[in-house]
């Protein structure tokens, strides 16, 4: 799967979204997350994010590796204000974005990057 990594929190360009083939780039309050099961690994998102936030997960660096994780948390685990888990939604525009977060994003400081 491609990660988002934390150059987007409190950026949100969102011109990685217009890229994605399967729409599987979610928007939360302060960042975006790929679902790394509806990813189909094409990398279009990659390159147009201006602050090269997005990385195929083999070249994630280092001190962003828990993003990894954190990207996929977002849908498997509940999110502050939801009961259940999002899951495999199967598409982010007709979810919409969500106020909530998971728990490393909201509890970074302001402007992380
Ligand atoms: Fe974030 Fe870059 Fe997409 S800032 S919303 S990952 S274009
Ligand atoms: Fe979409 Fe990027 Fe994956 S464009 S399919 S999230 S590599």
């Amino acid at each position: 799967t491609y990660v988002i990594a934390l150059p987007c929190v409190d950026v949100k360009d969102r011109a990685c979204v217009d890229e994605c083939p399967v729409d599987c780039i979610y928007e939360g309050g302060r960042s975006l997350y790929i679902h790394p099961d509806e990813c189909v690994d094409c990398g279009a998102c990659e390159p147009v994010c201006p602050v090269e936030a997005i990385f195929y997960e083999d070249d994630l660096p280092d001190r962003w590796a828990a993003h990894l994780e954190d990207n996929a948390a977002f849908f498997t685990t509940a999110l502050p204000g939801r009961a259940a888990p999002l899951g495999s939604p199967g598409g982010a525009a007709k979810l919409g974005p969500l106020a909530a977060d998971t728990v490393l994003v909201s509890g970074l400081s302001e402007h992380p990057a």
